[in-house]
């Protein structure tokens, strides 16, 4: 799948310690930078794409 609706090509993002966050790498969220599960229409046509899933943990000190 490639940037078909324009989604900016970088993104920072703080992630409060303890929460998880589910990434789109598939472009096609309306909630983009965030999966909101537009991948699975992909996947129900051939296509095999999902989120990375990110969970923030306190450093080590
Ligand atoms: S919506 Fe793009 S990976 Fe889930």
């Amino acid at each position: 799948m490639i940037n078909t609706k324009n989604r900016p090509d970088r993104h920072n993002e703080d992630i409060p310690v303890g929460k998880t966050v589910a990434f789109c790498r598939c472009w096609q969220s309306d909630k983009f930078p965030y999966c909101d599960g537009a991948h699975r229409r992909l996947n129900s046509e051939g296509d095999s794409v999902g989120p990375v899933v990110v969970k923030a943990v306190a450093a080590e000190s």
